[in-house]
């Protein structure tokens, strides 16, 4: 069990790379088991994300060369060898409910597959997913296994294309529905889709691959049945989500970073509310450059949403730079409706947060006559205290990451499990930068003197890869 040791205090300056995305590498091998091609994938994160998705497609029966260091990795799946995902990946992330709409169409075994897991950030049903394969032809049933639920999922009668309408523009249910669609006789229609950029990589595989697929102006998705296969290779766009953390490292810290590889469409709603809290940015050839260009200027309002929208997952580093900015600013959170638990430990390092169950804010929100605290006000600009911290969860932890880099003094950070993730080679890459951290084991109390608290508590802190 390691743990981050970092002094804050020092502006951060320099380049780093972000890497490829999380949320479209891990889709994209699942989206290679739809046929038996191979695929090549660049521009690879080296992130546990990617360790347990690879180790997925290989019990499923993958093939999979993965050179780490070239991020380059080419998966093929000639046969099935089975289609029953172990209890051990339940709980793992997001991607184990995916595996239906995969391979529906390549066997005519049950699909077995856990609960899905991921962060615990709100509930996170599945129903969107279920409804849509169902009505793609799939029957599916939720069984009590020996220690908690699966999924048995079948299409004995063959797939069939029919028009979904998701209640919510959910990027997981579009995933699913988009492939189990390459597979369903004749033509699907997904009404109400997502159209993250995670997603629009994941139409230009497929099309590579063969589908014939296309979108509306409305976020219609229209994809035909596949006639026939061909091998890809792909390279997987940019973290956006890496790449605005990295940002809000350079900017709060009073620094100057330039972070390769970040694309600017992707990114228009993060750079805008730069504007408007009067950070500076300079989009160049190979990349944006984020910095510090004077008093941050509070009193705005950011309200999270679908694609093109500001992020949700930019939400928890960017409320980190609020409690620099002067004045009173707003955070409306209407993707998930429990994601503002984190502040909790902002407050106690200083800063001023109040919570509320209101819409602060006019976007359409699901959580408006609910009792969620959804939305926060951030007064600043405050000074930030050092504090040992357990993440929990991955976007939390980078926000806990970036509260640790403003402290002056030394703070611990345990968890990283949520960090490993998602970020990759996350303390080379802020080192680089300038930041003052290290990881440590946390059985090596030579190297850091632990809080007695927090050796309890990382002790409880269970990996749940
Ligand atoms: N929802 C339902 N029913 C469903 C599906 C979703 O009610 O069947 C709700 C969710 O509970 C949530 C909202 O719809 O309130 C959005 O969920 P969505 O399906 O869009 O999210 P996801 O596919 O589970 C992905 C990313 C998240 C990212 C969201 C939104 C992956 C593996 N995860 O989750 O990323 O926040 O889309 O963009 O792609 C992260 O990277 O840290 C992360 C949480």
């Amino acid at each position: 069990m390691d743990i981050l040791k970092i002094k804050g205090g020092k502006p951060l300056e320099g380049k780093v790379k972000a890497a490829g995305a999380k949320n479209a590498i891990t889709k994209l091998l699942v989206a290679s088991l739809l046929s038996d091609k191979k695929a090549v994938f660049h521009n690879v994160p080296d992130i546990a994300e990617v360790d347990v998705t690879v180790e997925l497609c290989r019990e499923i029966g993958s093939h999979v060369q993965w050179n780490r260091a070239e991020g380059i990795l080419e998966i093929v799946t000639k046969d099935l060898k089975t289609s029953y995902v172990p209890q051990r990946f339940s709980g793992s992330n997001r991607i184990p409910i995916l595996m239906i709409g995969s391979l529906l169409g390549r066997t005519d075994e049950d699909i077995i597959v856990p609960t899905a897991g991921g962060c615990k950030i709100g509930k996170r049903p599945v129903d969107f997913h279920l409804s849509a394969l169902e009505k793609l032809g799939a029957q599916i049933e939720y069984r009590e296994m020996k220690k908690e639920g699966a999924y048995f999922a079948r299409a004995h009668h063959g797939l069939k294309g029919a028009i979904i309408d998701l209640p919510f523009p959910s990027v997981g249910a579009t995933e699913n529905t988009l492939l189990a669609a390459v597979h369903a006789k004749g033509k699907t229609v997904i009404r109400n889709a997502a159209i993250e950029p995670e997603i629009m990589d994941l139409i230009l595989f497929l099309q590579k691959l063969g589908v014939r697929i296309g979108i509306e102006a409305d976020r219609t998705i229209h994809v035909y049945q596949a006639q026939q296969f061909y091998e890809v290779e792909h390279i997987v766009i940019t973290d956006r989500i890496e790449a605005a953390s990295l940002a809000l490292a350079g900017i709060s810290t009073k620094g100057r970073v330039f972070v390769e590889s970040t694309q600017h469409l992707p990114m228009i709603s993060f750079l805008n509310k730069l504007h408007e809290v009067n950070a500076g940015f300079e989009v160049k050839k190979e990349g944006i450059e984020f910095f510090y260009k004077g008093p941050l200027r509070g009193g705005i309002h950011v309200e999270t949403d679908v694609h093109p929208g500001f992020m949700t997952d930019w939400q928890q580093p960017f409320v980190v730079l609020l409690t620099q900015a002067n004045g009173a600013s707003v955070v409306h959170e209407t993707v998930y409706e429990n994601r503002f638990g984190y502040t909790e430990t902002l407050k106690l390092m200083g800063a001023d947060i109040e919570p509320f169950t209101q819409c602060l804010g006019n976007k359409p929100c699901r959580f408006a006559s609910h009792n969620f605290l959804h939305s926060i006000v951030i007064k600043g600009a405050t000074p930030l205290m050092s504090k040992d911290i357990v993440i929990p969860d991955l976007r939390a932890g980078f926000a806990y990451v970036l509260a640790a880099l403003l402290a002056p003094d030394i703070s611990h950070i345990s968890g990283l499990h949520f960090l490993d993730r998602g970020y990759e080679h996350l303390v080379e890459k802020l080192s680089l930068l300038g930041a003052d951290i290290t990881r440590v084991s946390s059985s090596n109390k030579s190297d850091t003197p632990l809080h007695p608290l927090l050796d309890a508590l990382v002790g409880a802190t269970t990996n749940r890869k």
